[in-house]
């Protein structure tokens, strides 16, 4: 798969099939996310590659944190948006809620599903990706460029993924089971696997701003 294809093809999957991702692809998939640019080649991340029951006792912790109503405590707070962001998150949002079934007054439905996406949307494989608490926001940026790199190539060997802040919301809890010090920042989760397309969480498009509302031209005809 070329690169563009790579880029306008992936999606978020958001459902996934048992079958683990096999040994040989993750290490592909991460020497990709390892190659990535960084501010002064400082390379900021560091990530924790999960599988079997490690993956499995994670999702069970992240779970049990729901469940017993836990609120989210990250590292990096959960954003507010306004304006035009928050209008585009909940076109997507409300979309992505009808596609799944869930009614809109059904409180129990929306609390399972935000649970669920806490726990790696049950996926077979994950990474957590975190970094040190001495980098500046800067290292952010090269966080996400190697989360995209990550994913691209994921998508190339045919492994659908889903980026989750969702599932670093107890940040506490995966510093604990993957015996990280209290000096290292939970930044993203993701989710990997091989998409379960007879649920709609694995086909949904989101949409796109069109190219006049965000981009300007200069010194052009
Ligand atoms: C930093 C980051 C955090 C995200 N966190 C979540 C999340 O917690 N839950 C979720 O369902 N999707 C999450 N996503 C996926 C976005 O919702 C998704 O990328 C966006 O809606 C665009 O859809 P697409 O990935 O299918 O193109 C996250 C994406 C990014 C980049």
């Amino acid at each position: 798969m070329d690169v563009i294809e790579a880029i306008h093809s992936r999606r978020s999957v958001r459902a996934f099939k048992p079958a683990p991702v096999p040994r040989e692809v993750l290490q592909a998939i991460m020497e990709a996310a390892l190659h990535s640019p960084s501010w002064e080649n400082t390379q900021p991340w560091e990530f924790a590659v999960l599988g079997g029951e490690a993956m499995k006792e994670v999702k069970e912790a992240l779970a049990a944190m729901g469940q017993a109503g836990e609120k989210p405590r990250m590292d990096f707070p959960w954003p507010k948006f306004t304006g035009p962001y928050m209008d585009r998150l909940k076109v997507d949002g409300r979309r992505l809620v009808r596609e799944l079934g869930i009614p809109k007054e059904d409180r129990d439905g929306m609390r399972r599903w935000r649970m669920s996406m806490r726990a790696f949307f049950d996926a077979p494989n994950g990474v957590v990706m975190y970094m040190d608490a001495s980098l500046s926001q800067w290292s952010l940026v090269d966080m996400g460029i190697a989360a995209e790199n990550l994913m691209l190539a994921a998508w190339h060997y045919g492994v659908a993924t889903c980026a989750l802040a969702a599932a670093v919301a107890y940040p506490d809890v995966l510093r604990s089971l993957l015996n990280l010090p209290e000096s290292k920042r939970m930044v993203l989760g993701i989710a990997l696997g091989y998409p379960d397309a007879s649920k709609p969480a694995a086909t949904f498009q989101s949409s796109r701003e069109p190219m006049e509302a965000l981009v300007t031209w200069h010194g052009f005809e």
